[in-house]
């Protein structure tokens, strides 16, 4: 893929803003391991399932371009591209979503650019998940490079719904037929609930092994 290089972005290749913005992901991905170790050490409890990442190929990046209608150079994927470094955070329940994006956004070195809470305010599809758009310095030999990366929070059945969701769209060429995005937005409603009884069962769960260990240590008359 052929970009026009940068007159005063500080970044004049591809291959040099590839490696910007894969360090990005590993800097995200390691900050996102050592919170969820130091959470598991305060709490015996790992708020974060899984995390997935990924650089956003040279081929979507020149759509997103001319979608906006930018040329395609590195100045302007570098400026208008918010996505090139999408990491993914799956966590068992909402609570965990807020805990998280909280923990990132105490980080002194990160940036928060931008906040999209849609779970609060679900998108008509019925998509649910918490975006932060945030800025982390990446050290080079001799200057640093703030870089952008997109964060994405949301629990297990959030991701579940949206991946369905994403190859019906696919599948649709983003035209579904309405019963179906209709049926999706019903689905998501239900993922709701379902992620609200969860929690609120995980919740009962805490309170009852608190109380019976309470119980168990109580001196015996
Ligand atoms: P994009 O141009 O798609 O990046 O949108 P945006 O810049 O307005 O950002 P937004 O926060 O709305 O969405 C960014 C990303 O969230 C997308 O690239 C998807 O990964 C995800 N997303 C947003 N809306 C939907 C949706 O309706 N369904 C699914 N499956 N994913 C969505
Ligand atoms: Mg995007």
């Amino acid at each position: 893929m052929e970009f026009k290089p940068s007159s005063d972005s500080g970044v004049d290749s591809w291959k040099e803003v590839t490696l910007i913005y894969n360090s990005a992901l590993k800097e995200m991905g390691t900050k996102l391991e050592i919170l969820n170790d130091e959470f598991q050490h305060v709490h015996r409890y790992n708020p974060i399932e899984h995390i997935k990442s990924r650089l956003k190929s040279p081929e979507s990046i020149v759509k997103k371009l001319k979608k906006h209608g930018y040329e395609s150079t590195i100045e302007n994927m570098v400026n208008y591209v918010n996505d090139i470094a999408g990491v993914r955070v799956i966590c068992s329940f909402t609570s965990d979503i807020y805990r998280i994006a909280e923990m990132i956004s105490n980080q002194s070195d990160i940036k928060i650019l931008s906040v999209k809470d849609y779970i609060k305010h679900p998108k008509p599809s019925g998509y649910r998940s918490y975006h932060m758009l945030v800025s982390i310095p990446i050290f080079l030999s001799d200057r640093s490079a703030d870089t952008k990366v997109e964060i994405q929070i949301r629990t297990v059945a959030m991701d579940f719904w949206a991946s369905l969701e994403h190859k019906i769209n696919y599948k649709f060429e983003g035209n579904a037929p309405v019963f179906i995005r209709n049926e999706l937005i019903e689905c998501s409603k239900i993922i709701y609930e379902l992620d609200d009884r969860m929690l609120s069962l995980n919740d009962q769960v805490l309170t009852y092994s608190r109380t019976n260990q309470e119980y168990a240590n109580a001196p015996r008359p």
